[in-house]
């Protein structure tokens, strides 16, 4: 929920600096509300093949062509420090790794073990020896600011209870023409939203996942500049902010 204070009309915008925003959010919103739902992720996180499945199904079987085109929209470079927040099993390694190469470096930052645990799995078998695991709550992390190169959030940030502290959190850490890639689910809109009161209740008490939440608006009122393409009926989006100051 957008602090009333900071609510802006629609042309305004973009104008909002990244600071206003930012000091309307904080919020004691807090992990202690998620251990249903993180002990699930934990089980998800020792049972892959039924996670690839949720993955595969929440995006109508497109999800591997989807990842791909979110990821490419991230401007990296060799040497790049990149954050991949609610990083989960690590599926967005491999894509990162391509980008940043072995000279670069991954922040991976997850708040279930079982996620990490299979995180730092993969990477070991991969030989991926440039990622560095935190384990916390994405709104409390304390990465300097100015740092990040690039972040990308793939199914992590419309489940976190306090999305706004976590947006703000990467936006301070990105250096300024840096990008913010956010790939994740949302309410269908258009004839699909039939679905909605059916599909919603369920996600939002199986995994957390807060269909009413309008991450999109709360990331555009944080950067300002944010493209968005949905896709599966509007259930599907990804988000490309770029941090402007
Ligand atoms: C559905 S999984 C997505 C994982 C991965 N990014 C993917 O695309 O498959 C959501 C992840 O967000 C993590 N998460 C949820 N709330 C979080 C928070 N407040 N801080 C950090 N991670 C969080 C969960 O532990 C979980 O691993």
């Amino acid at each position: 929920m957008i602090p009333s204070a900071f609510r802006v009309k629609p042309q305004t915008r973009p104008f909002i600096t990244l600071a206003l925003y930012c000091q309307g959010t904080k919020s004691t919103k807090s992990l202690h509300k998620q251990p249903p739902f993180q002990s699930l992720l934990d089980y998800l996180g020792r049972h892959p093949g039924l996670y690839r499945f949720i993955r595969w199904s929440v995006c109508f079987g497109r999800e591997a062509g989807l990842q791909k085109r979110a990821l490419g929209a991230l401007k990296l470079k060799a040497g790049d420090t990149v954050l991949d927040l609610g990083c989960g099993a690590g599926v967005n390694f491999a894509l990162l790794e391509e980008k940043v190469g072995a000279g670069g470096r991954i922040i991976a930052l997850d708040y279930s073990e079982g996620m990490l645990a299979q995180a730092k799995a993969l990477s070991v078998r991969r030989g991926w020896g440039n990622i560095e695991f935190i384990q916390g709550d994405a709104a409390r992390m304390t990465l300097p600011e100015n740092a990040l190169d690039g972040a990308v959030c793939t199914f992590a940030l419309s489940a976190m209870p306090n999305d706004d502290g976590a947006i703000c959190r990467v936006a301070a850490s990105l250096k300024p023409g840096a990008q913010f890639v956010v790939f994740d689910a949302k309410a269908f809109t258009g004839p699909a939203k039939f679905f909605n009161p059916v599909a919603g209740p369920f996600f939002k008490h199986t995994t957390n996942w807060d269909y009413e939440k309008d991450v999109v608006g709360k990331i555009k009122m944080a950067f300002g500049r944010t493209e968005v393409h949905e896709f599966n009926g509007g259930c599907n989006y990804i988000a490309v902010a770029t941090r402007i100051t």
